[in-house]
């Protein structure tokens, strides 16, 4: 079992298959070229697989792949089937402009649950946002999702001015179809625009649906991002990922594996240590995993205070989060 310092359990880990994407949202990448790892570089199928088991060997249940972007990664389906004879819960966080070429795939490996970044509902704006014109494959292929009885959960980083006169109208899609809509807080990570003026607190947007809506608080799991609600009438739900205002690092079950094999141990954490490269050696990584868990600071990676919107984000040492994977 990996318990850090904090006595907290860690039994959930996210591989980020590759470091690009085919979008280019500026909330989650540096505004200039930036340049990708070489495919050398990227943990190789078989090394994801071994890594993968080290980490279920100390007691992981639950794997999630992430990127950049997972399904542009061209052995997506080998690395998802092969992981998928692991006994954990396998599930995905994607951008869904590639889910059609996939559903196969993601029933054949027992993925149930399938997380979308979809920021708007209107063709233009999410042009401009994604600087790719890919609403309507993208809307598409999450009804195809529900339609294919996923559990679908759309993750909308709500940004002042941007697209937060449109949560009303995410919330109403929680009433009409069976998804869960959950409002991220937006984070600041390296060289991605951040500004705590474009931040929005989810209290305050909860008070802004009250106006709306009549909704019930439901309740949340254990390690859950996600603080959630139902509209009474509701086929879905709609949460809040509080990471800016209200922080939840206190049940935190995570661990990250970056697409060159560095293990991190928290998403604001600057400390690395580099799993692929000691078992290219052959040494014996689990030993590693451990120390890194025990190095665990006990909130926002020891680099954040507790009211972080008032946070420089210039000072915080991380990666961007194209290259962590959320
Ligand atoms: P579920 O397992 O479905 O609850 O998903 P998830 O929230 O773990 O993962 P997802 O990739 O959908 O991430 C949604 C948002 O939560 C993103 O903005 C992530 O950056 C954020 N998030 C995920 N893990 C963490 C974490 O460990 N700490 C913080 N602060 N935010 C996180
Ligand atoms: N702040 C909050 N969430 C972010 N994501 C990407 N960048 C940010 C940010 N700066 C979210 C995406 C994706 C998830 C993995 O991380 O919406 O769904
Ligand atoms: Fe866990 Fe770090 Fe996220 Fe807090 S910020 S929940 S400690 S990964």
């Amino acid at each position: 079992m990996l318990l850090d310092t904090f006595e907290r359990k860690h039994d959930y880990l996210r591989i980020s298959l590759i470091d690009n994407c085919n979008f280019r949202c500026t909330y989650c990448m540096p505004n200039e070229e930036i340049s990708f790892l070489p495919h050398a570089q990227l943990m190789q199928v078989d090394e994801i697989v071994e890594i993968a088991k080290s980490f279920v060997s100390l007691g992981v249940t639950k794997i999630r792949l992430t990127g950049g972007e997972p399904l542009v990664r061209k052995e997506f389906a080998q690395i998802c089937e092969k992981l998928s004879s692991l006994p954990v819960e396998l599930t995905l966080t994607t951008n869904g402009v590639l889910v059609h070429k996939h559903i196969e795939t993601f029933r054949t490996a027992g993925i149930r649950s399938i997380n979308v970044s979809i920021d708007t509902l209107q063709k233009e704006k999410f042009l401009q946002i994604s600087k790719r014109d890919a609403f309507d494959q993208v809307w598409k292929n999450i009804l195809s999702l529900v339609e294919h009885q996923f559990s679908v959960k759309l993750n909308v980083v709500v940004m002042k001015g941007i697209n937060d006169d449109e949560v009303i109208d995410f919330v109403r899609l929680s009433e009409q179809l069976p998804i869960h809509i959950r409002f991220i807080e937006f984070m600041p990570f390296d060289k991605n625009a951040w500004h705590k003026d474009k931040v929005i607190r989810s209290n305050d947007l909860i008070e802004q649906l009250e106006q709306h809506f009549s909704f019930i608080k439901l309740k949340d799991e254990k390690h859950a991002t996600a603080k959630k609600y139902k509209l009474l009438q509701g086929l879905g739900s709609f949460a809040f990922i509080t990471t800016m205002s209200q922080i939840f690092c206190s049940e935190c079950n995570r661990m990250r594996l970056t697409a060159d094999g560095k293990m991190k141990n928290c998403l604001f954490g600057k400390d690395e240590l580099d799993l692929l490269q000691a078992y290219r050696k052959g040494e014996d990584i689990t030993d590693i995993i451990k120390q890194s868990v025990l190095a665990k600071h006990e909130k926002m990676g020891g680099q954040f205070k507790e009211i972080s919107t008032e946070t420089d984000a210039s000072m915080i040492i991380n990666r961007s989060m194209i290259k962590i994977g959320g």
